[in-house]
C-alpha cells in the first residue's frame, strides 16, 4: 500500500514536472551573406534568379525596412554583440589583416549567452571579428566548433589572401581557412560555398535533436574576387557586363546552398522548431557586381543602398507569414531578439543597443525601435565626396 502511494507520488510529480516544461527551444539558424545587394534578389525583382530565398521569404516575414551597417566588421560585431560599434572601438572601417585588433574581449557575444541557455553552438564560414590573439578566435567567443576563414575576403578556391607589406614593398599570401584552431589544409580547388554548406548539413545531420541548435553560417558569398563555378553562370550569358554575370552566378550558387541547408534542416527532423534568420551583412558592392537599385550608393556609404538590408525569418514558429515588414529593425537587434527565443538571458551584457524585434516580426506589432545610429568617428577625417562620409554622425529615425 506504502509503495503504491509512494508510486503515485511520484507519478503526479512526474506529471506536474512534465506539464510545466517550458516549450522546447527553437533551433536558431542565422545565414549571413556578405555584400548581397538590395536589386539582388528576386523578391526585389532582379533579374538574378534566386528561388529558394524567395520561397522562404515568401512563406516566412519578408524584412522591407531592415538595416545594416556599411561594412562587413561593424554589422559582424554588432549582430554578435547587439551593441553599436561606438560601443567597441569599432567605429573606423573595418578590422585589416595586420591590425592587432577584435572584438573587445569583455564583450559577451550571442554564442555565449546560447551556450548558457543551454546550446550547441557552430559557426561555419566568415569570422572577420578579429585574430591577433588566441582569445580573439571564435572558438574562445562561445563557438563549440569552427570551420571557415578569420578575414574579410580571400580567393574562394585557393583559400589564400594576400596582403601587401609596405614596410618590406612585397605582397604575401597566406592560407586562411581554419578547422576549430587549427589550419585546414586539403581544400585547395574546392569552391568555398560547397565545402561550407556541406560542412553545415554535417552538423545537422549529427545534431542530437534533443539538444537546441545555434548554427551561425556566415558564407563568403557573394563578396569579391568575382568567382564561380562556369556552370553557374550559364543561365546569365545575356549579361553584357562580366562582373555582373559571375556575380549573378555567385548569388544563384548561394540560393542554392540556403536551398541545401533548409532541405537538410527537414530531412533531419529540425525545421519545425527552427527560426532562420537570412541577412546580407550591408549593401552590394556596386563596383564589384552588385546592384542596389533603387536605393542610392553601395557598400561603404550611408546611403540607403550601403544599409538597408535584404532579409528575411523564415520559421514554422512564425505567427504571421507571407507578409512583409516595413517596421525599423538593425541588424543588433538579432542579439536581443535571439537570445529571448532561445530563454536565455541578456543581464551579464553591458547595456544593449538592441532590441527584442520578435513580435514586430512574428506578430506585425510595432518596432520597439524609433531610430537607430550609423556610426559616430571623429578619428576619421573625410576628405572624400560626401558619398564615402562614413564618418559623420548619422541618425535615422522611423519617422
Ligand atoms: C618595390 O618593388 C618594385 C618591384 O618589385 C620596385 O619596382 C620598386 O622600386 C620597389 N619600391 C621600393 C620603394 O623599394
Ligand atoms: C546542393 O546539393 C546538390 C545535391 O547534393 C549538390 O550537387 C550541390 O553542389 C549543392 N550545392 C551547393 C552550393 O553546395
Ligand atoms: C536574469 O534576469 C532574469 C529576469 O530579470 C532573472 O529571472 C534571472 O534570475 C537573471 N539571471 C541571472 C543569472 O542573473
Amino acid at each position: 500500500m506504502l509503495r503504491r502511494r509512494v508510486l503515485l507520488l511520484c507519478w503526479l510529480r512526474f506529471c506536474l514536472a512534465w506539464s510545466a516544461s517550458p516549450p522546447p527551444q527553437p533551433h536558431l539558424v542565422v545565414v549571413l551573406a556578405d555584400d548581397l545587394g538590395w536589386h539582388d534578389v528576386g523578391w526585389h525583382g532582379s533579374s538574378i534568379r534566386t528561388p529558394h530565398l524567395d520561397a522562404l521569404g515568401a512563406g516566412g516575414v519578408r524584412l522591407e525596412r531592415y538595416y545594416t551597417q556599411p561594412l562587413c566588421t561593424p554589422s559582424r560585431s554588432q549582430l554578435l554583440t547587439g551593441r553599436y560599434q561606438i560601443h567597441t572601438g569599432l567605429q573606423h572601417q573595418i578590422i585589416w589583416p595586420c591590425q592587432p585588433s577584435c572584438v573587445p574581449l569583455d564583450e559577451k557575444l550571442l554564442p555565449e549567452l546560447l551556450k548558457e541557455a543551454g546550446y550547441v553552438t557552430h559557426m561555419v564560414g566568415k569570422w572577420h571579428l578579429g585574430m591577433y590573439r588566441k582569445e580573439c578566435l571564435p572558438t574562445r567567443r562561445g563557438f563549440d566548433t569552427y570551420f571557415g576563414y578569420l578575414l574579410g575576403s580571400e580567393n574562394y578556391y585557393t583559400h589564400e589572401r594576400c596582403v601587401p607589406i609596405a614596410a618590406e614593398n612585397v605582397t604575401r599570401c597566406a592560407l586562411d581557412f581554419r578547422d576549430g584552431e587549427n589550419v585546414a589544409a586539403g581544400f585547395e580547388n574546392m569552391y568555398s560555398t560547397n565545402i561550407f554548406t556541406q560542412r553545415a548539413i554535417d552538423l545537422i545531420s549529427n545534431h542530437k535533436i534533443e539538444k537546441p541548435l545555434f548554427l551561425y553560417l556566415a558564407l563568403q558569398s557573394v563578396h569579391e574576387p568575382l568567382q564561380v563555378p562556369e556552370e553557374y553562370m550559364k543561365p546569365y550569358s545575356l549579361i553584357q557586363d562580366e562582373k555582373r554575370r559571375h556575380y549573378a552566378g555567385m548569388v544563384s550558387m548561394m540560393d542554392e546552398a540556403v536551398g541545401n541547408i533548409t532541405a537538410a534542416l527537414q530531412r533531419y527532423g529540425l525545421w519545425d522548431n527552427t527560426v532562420l534568420v537570412f541577412s546580407t551583412d550591408n549593401g552590394g558592392q556596386t563596383l564589384a557586381g552588385g546592384n542596389n537599385w533603387p536605393l542610392r550608393g553601395r557598400k561603404w556609404t550611408l546611403w540607403e543602398g550601403g544599409v538597408r538590408g535584404a532579409g528575411f525569418v523564415a520559421s514554422p514558429l512564425l505567427k504571421q507569414t507571407g507578409v512583409e515588414s516595413h517596421e525599423l529593425i538593425h541588424i543588433s537587434d538579432w542579439l536581443p531578439t535571439l537570445v529571448n527565443l532561445a530563454g536565455g538571458h541578456t543581464n551579464s551584457t553591458k547595456p544593449l543597443d538592441g532590441f527584442d524585434v520578435w513580435k514586430t516580426i512574428s506578430e506585425g506589432n510595432p518596432s520597439p525601435r524609433k531610430e537607430l545610429l550609423h556610426n559616430i568617428d571623429p578619428m576619421f577625417v573625410d576628405t572624400s565626396p560626401c558619398e564615402y562620409a562614413i564618418n559623420r554622425y548619422s541618425f535615422i529615425r522611423s519617422e
